[in-house]
């Protein structure tokens, strides 16, 4: 035994020697089949891991989930904003130290794809460009525009150089095959005419130049240049055809779920059709697939793009937003890889012959010295076909393939799904004060409404809500004030209404200090009764955003905020209050004052409160908390609180927001897999809270004296928050 050990060792040790002392420059290109790695054709099963939507603890176990699924390749967009939040200072800390994410990716002997962009869309705040190249004047983005592509260049050769100073392209005896400039661009070139055009091939140029030494692919980009790879992004990829025929035909993103809004039911991908359509990609000549994603994860803090994208990025995921493999989607995915791999050499090196087997029945062959594999498909939406291939019969039900690594025998069916579903609970658990301090002690702090301080701005106009705050809060103040003379009520008793335009995302109107009115939406008309004095009355409205727009042509110049505010039922008919006097004041004082931050280095006066107020609007909650037992992942159970955000220690936990999703959203409890997916085919929970339970990471925890801190927007009760532990109560995987 001890001399088997040390043999291991031993022999691990000269391995440990081989990979990181003498790093060996590989050599990667391809041709019309596939990547070509040292000379071999390569079939590469992709997952895309996005690493700032976990944290570093997660890193190592989310990678090794991704190995044992049988995955080569980890996928990564580079998220620019989070890595210079303000131009030439970078950030490359905590969730957003790419090197070490890297590291972890190559230690586990992955292959890495690296998807620079650096517009990425990814449902990420403006799609990952930092919001001040918006301001710099003369930028448009994404077209042949000198400010966009100096800073695009920039950025794209720091983060190349980066990882040349760490060896991490294959060129260099690391693990990074392939890395990606612009993102989806091809879809929406036309829109910016010549200069969508120009700036394309600027783009490939530019990446090119970069010098890495391993090839570059750009997504859904028809035209492509001869030595720029481009890809396919779909729910199927079977029928994509790369830009000329020297190039191979790669799947960048195969979405095995979809992204969820707040206000609308989950959506799912049932595991029989994501492993059609990765089948029918094979079958059809794919080489490269990754799936988008492969673990989903959260947006912490106000990372979510959107708009009212919501803080959880699960994305009905393999890996659920928590870490734990997702079964059986999991699972049957590994054993669709194993399946695959079995046929590699004859896939990328045999001929291909086509066989009609009926008029939805097809099947492929691929023949090489001697081997022959077969992928048989039925590709009939509702009816299961016998076939006959090669004399022998094969039951294929519908919508389905099956593989034949040799064939003869079907080694794996999609739509036969054999391993075990699992249970996953949220187990409650009440918060609990730190060791020995028994009750929990809340502390409280109140915003006032309106401007607080001296104003940021005013002026007769009411201003784009985006271009006064640059994002650096989701909040925007507007008040003014107007004189009402007691004869202009109505004698009947109506109200005057208040009617606010807004092009969104969220609104709340204090009239006179009380919260009278909301609305939220992509665009806003709000129309209330309000309760107004005669004399002087102050209005002041609460404009918030939820997440920016992340993709589009000239996306960046997409505005929020109030553009008309009136009142009417009045004697003399109404008021236009557009072009009053409106005072601004970006964000709110505990913002100003980071109360939420750890260290407490802040001239907020918490309130100590034995009974918090509940319902009450503009509200801070503060109270230190003992972690949760065990050693299962966390999340908060927001459903007592209404809409605002939540932090941990310090660190951002994200938006919360109560909103229900409505009844007449398609939803499903079983989920048909045959025919095209789409996002609304197959949702759950309608009419229930669309999202309730928020992650908070395990490491972000401490032995004791942990603090939470929230900040309610319109009213909660916070004594009925919980943790809940997600505990997976059967069918763990082997
Ligand atoms: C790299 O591989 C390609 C294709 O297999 C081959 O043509 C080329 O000579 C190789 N380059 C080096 C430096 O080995
Ligand atoms: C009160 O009077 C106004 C203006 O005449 C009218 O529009 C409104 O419907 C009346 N309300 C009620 C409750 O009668
Ligand atoms: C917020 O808006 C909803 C929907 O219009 C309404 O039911 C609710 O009473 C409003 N709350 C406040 C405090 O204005
Ligand atoms: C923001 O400000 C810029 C410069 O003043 C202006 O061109 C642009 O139209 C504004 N955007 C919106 C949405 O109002």
């Amino acid at each position: 035994m001890a001399k088997n050990a040390g043999l291991l060792i031993l022999s691990l040790s000269f391995l440990f020697f081989l990979f990181f002392s003498v790093a060996v420059s590989r050599n990667v290109t391809f041709d019309h089949r596939s990547l070509i790695i040292d000379g071999q054709r390569k079939l590469l099963i992709s997952a895309s891991i996005h690493y700032p939507r976990s944290v570093p603890a997660m890193w190592p176990d989310l990678v090794a989930a991704a190995k044992r699924g049988g995955v080569d390749v980890i996928e990564t967009y580079v998220f620019w904003n989070g890595h210079e939040p303000s131009p030439g200072q970078y950030y490359f800390e905590d969730r957003f130290d790419l090197v070490r994410f890297a590291k972890i990716v190559r230690d586990a002997g992955m292959y890495m794809i690296l998807r620079i962009g650096p517009f990425v869309a990814a449902e990420w705040n403006y799609g990952g460009v930092p919001v001040w190249l918006h301001y710099v004047p003369g930028t448009v983005f994404r077209t042949d525009n000198e400010p966009f592509k100096s800073h695009m260049a920039s950025f794209t050769t720091f983060i190349v150089q980066m990882m040349k100073r760490e060896n991490l392209f294959a060129s260099q005896g690391g693990h990074i095959i392939l890395a990606q400039i612009e993102n989806e661009y091809g879809d929406i070139e036309s829109v910016y005419g010549d200069g969508g055009r120009s700036y394309s091939r600027w783009a490939a140029n530019m990446a090119l130049s970069q010098n890495i030494g391993v090839p570059w692919i750009m997504c859904q980009q028809y035209d492509a240049p001869d030595n720029v790879i481009n890809t396919c992004n779909s729910f199927y990829c079977d029928q994509f055809k790369p830009s000329s025929a020297n190039k191979p035909k790669f799947w960048t993103e195969n979405w095995p779920g979809w992204f969820q809004n707040f206000g609308t039911a989950k959506p799912h991908r049932p595991p029989e059709d994501i492993a059609f359509a990765v089948a029918r990609f094979f079958q059809k000549g794919g080489s490269l697939q990754n799936y988008y994603m492969y673990h989903g994860g959260t947006n912490f803090g106000r990372t979510s793009g959107g708009p009212f994208i919501t803080t959880s990025y699960d994305y009905d995921a393999p890996i659920d937003e928590y870490g734990l493999v997702r079964l059986p989607k999991w699972s049957h995915l590994k054993e669709l890889h194993e399946a695959i791999k079995l046929c590699e050499q004859t896939l990328l090196y045999g001929t291909s012959k086509f066989l009609s087997l009926g008029s939805h029945q097809e099947a492929d062959i691929f023949e090489h010295s001697g081997k022959c594999v077969a992928f048989l498909a039925n590709v009939d939406e509702r009816n299961d076909k016998l076939v006959i291939f090669r004399n022998v019969r094969y039951n294929l039900p519908a919508w389905s393939v099956s593989i034949l690594p040799d064939c003869k025998n079907v080694v794996f069916n999609t739509a036969k799904v054999r391993s075990q579903n699992s249970r996953v609970e949220m187990v409650p658990e009440n918060l609990k004060a730190s060791a020995g301090s028994g009750k929990l002690s809340w502390q409280v702090y109140t915003e006032k409404a309106g401007v607080w301080g001296a104003p940021d701005l005013i002026k007769n106009e009411l201003v784009d809500h985006i271009n006064t705050t640059k994002d650096t809060t989701d909040y925007l103040w507007y008040t003014t004030s107007f004189y009402i003379d007691g004869n202009e009520f109505l004698s009947n008793g109506s109200l005057p209404i208040l009617m606010v335009e807004s092009k969104g995302h969220a609104v709340q109107a204090f009239v006179n200090g009380q919260l009278q009115a909301n609305s939220s939406g992509y665009t806003i008309k709000l129309e209330a009764p309000i309760t107004l004095r005669a004399g002087v009355n102050e209005i002041a409205l609460l404009s918030m955003t939820v997440g920016l727009q992340n993709a589009g042509p000239f996306y960046e110049w997409l505005g929020a905020g109030l553009t008309s505010v009136k009142i009417s039922g009045l004697r003399n008919g109404g008021l236009d209050l557009s072009g009053a006097a409106w005072a601004y004041k970006i964000g709110l004082v505990g913002e100003h004052q980071n109360i939420f931050k750890a260290d407490g280095n802040h001239d907020v006066r918490w309130t100590p409160a034995s009974d918090p107020p509940k319902n009450q609007p503009l509200t801070w909650y503060k109270v230190e908390v003992a972690p949760p037992q065990g050693n299962e992942p966390v999340a908060l159970d927001m459903q007592s609180m209404w809409k605002g955000q939540a932090w941990l220690n310090g660190k951002a936990i994200g938006r919360y927001w109560s909103l229900t999703s409505s009844v007449y959203n398609k939803c499903t409890q079983n989920c048909d897999y045959r025919g095209p997916f789409s996002p609304d085919k197959c949702r759950t929970g309608c009419g229930e809270i669309s999202q309730r339970w928020y992650h908070v990471p395990r490491s972000w925890f401490q032995p004791s004296g942990n603090t939470l801190v929230f900040f309610e927007e319109k009213g909660g009760d916070p004594t009925r928050i919980t943790f809940a532990r997600r505990r997976v109560t059967a069918g763990a995987p082997a």
